[in-house]
């Protein structure tokens, strides 16, 4: 099959390589410091059996804040709207992705929205099941599903450093258990969301990941819904408001995919009825956002007027 995206791609990725070099890997998770900086990859599903890829493309890196709009999707499809907005809110914060400044400030004192580590934390302890395997289990056939690839699993020493470190994300989740936004065990839920943050693919799964978001929730590959489309709808709108956090509004103006990143370096993107774009490159900018990933979907979005706008 003629391909019209993948003449451009080498060119595109060779020009945003130099952005790497502004940008720092994350260190905070200890795991993520091993990454290479100039690494960039990425893949562009269109609906065919073509994945367009260039670059580290086939590298495994973990979703980290990826997840969100997986565990947000799996929580809406488990609960509802009504169960899972009463416990996080709809609007963007302007603030970096941990913050715990807002949780104060605003009454009741819920996350502001699911794409920030509180929303996030509160969304995953919605998620159905048992215990943390089962509920683990649950998402991982769901990102399974989603990007047509079984083999997909969670990588043990990256929850670990994690789990190992993760003081703030702590901090919210007992902020937000003293104020009956969440409840149970703080350990146990910060387990499962480090797990859920350590699932591993490659810029070739997160394109089919976009590309099932794209057009309504469907199977990448078998035009069956996996997200009912007002779920996919939903996601997607968040994607665009607070996906990519506090750069949310002018990734909007330069890019207009809707988009989510993570601070391992990967992003994906769903132009809706379109195609699913998955990137990788570990430097980050300091919103902690991929900053080759971010220029290459300006360059794509200007070159095939992807945005929505
Ligand atoms: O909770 C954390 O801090 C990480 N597991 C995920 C944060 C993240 O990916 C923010 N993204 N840019």
């Amino acid at each position: 099959m003629v391909c019209h995206y993948g003449t451009d791609l080498k060119e595109m990725v060779e020009t945003v390589e130099r952005y790497t070099h502004h940008g720092k890997v994350a260190d905070y998770i200890p795991a993520l410091s091993k990454a290479n900086p100039t690494d960039v990859g990425i893949a562009i599903f269109d609906g065919h059996d073509t994945c367009f890829s260039e670059g580290q493309h086939r590298k495994l890196f973990t979703l980290q804040s990826i997840s969100k709009i997986l565990t947000l999707a799996l929580a809406l499809m488990d609960h509802g709207e009504e169960v899972v907005f009463s416990k996080v809110g709809m609007e963007p914060t302007g603030d970096p992705f941990n913050s715990i400044a807002k949780l104060e400030s605003h009454i009741p004192s819920k996350p502001l929205n699911p794409m920030i580590n509180a929303g996030a934390l509160a969304v995953s302890s919605l998620i159905k099941g048992s215990s943390n395997e089962e509920k683990l289990d649950r998402l991982l056939q769901f990102v399974r599903e989603l990007s047509g690839n079984q083999s997909i699993t969670y990588n043990a020493e990256v929850a670990k450093s994690e789990f190992d470190t993760a003081d703030l994300n702590r901090s919210l989740s007992y902020f937000m258990k003293q104020h009956g936004v969440i409840n149970g065990d703080v350990d146990v839920l910060l387990d499962f969301y480090t797990k859920q943050c350590a699932i591993e693919v490659d810029c070739e799964d997160l394109a089919k990941i976009g590309f099932a978001l794209a057009h309504h929730g469907e199977h990448p590959d078998k035009n069956y819904s996996i997200i009912p489309f007002e779920i996919a709808r939903l996601v997607k709108t968040f994607m665009v408001t607070c996906g990519m956090y506090n750069a949310s509004g002018e990734f909007a103006i330069r890019v207009g995919i809707p988009a989510k990143s993570g601070v391992s370096g990967g992003i994906v993107g769903a132009v809706p009825g379109g195609i699913g774009i998955g990137l990788y490159g570990p430097a980050l900018d300091d919103k902690g956002n991929s900053i080759a990933g971010m220029k290459l979907l300006e360059l794509l979005s200007a070159k095939y007027h992807l945005s929505i706008f």
